[in-house]
């Protein structure tokens, strides 16, 4: 018998009310490690579902957002890059314009219940340690 090592899935986490996530609006944006590294992860409502993906634009490895948690075109169909102008389909991540190529952004799973969004981590994708996390400075919502 060959063993396959398992891993033991890590619980979800609690990300914010889902109301404070609207339809094509500002997306709820949060800290994670990936492989080990500080990276941040976004999530959106798009078409009455769920969007998590890593904020990092395939083209250049960079945040990609106009303000913080500002994703959207004017026109609320894409997912824009904001410094050269690639466009992602919300729904899967895929490239559809600009210099992203055939990429696709990195999914993070989410997920909601009983009015709580969550996040699963996963075996790359990990929350940051209680005693590492950044002091929030930006509100969830309102301007
Ligand atoms: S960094 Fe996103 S399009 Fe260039």
């Amino acid at each position: 018998m060959n063993p396959v090592a398992t891993e033991t899935p890590l619980p979800p986490e609690p990300l914010c009310a889902s109301d404070d996530i609207a339809e094509r609006g500002r997306a709820f944006v949060w800290d994670v490690l990936e492989y080990g590294r500080p990276a941040r992860a976004f999530v959106l409502r798009f078409d009455g579902a769920l969007r998590g993906y890593l904020n990092r634009c395939v083209h250049v490895p960079t945040e990609m957002d106009w303000q913080e948690g500002e994703f959207l075109d004017m026109d609320k169909r894409w997912i824009l890059c904001s410094i050269h102008g690639a466009a992602y389909e919300p729904e899967d991540g895929r490239c559809v314009g600009g210099p992203c190529g055939r990429g696709r952004l990195t999914p993070v799973r989410v997920a909601e219940e009983a009015g709580q969004v969550y996040w699963y981590p996963s075996r790359d994708i990990r929350p940051v340690p209680f005693d590492e996390a950044p002091v929030p400075d930006r509100p969830l919502t309102g301007s």
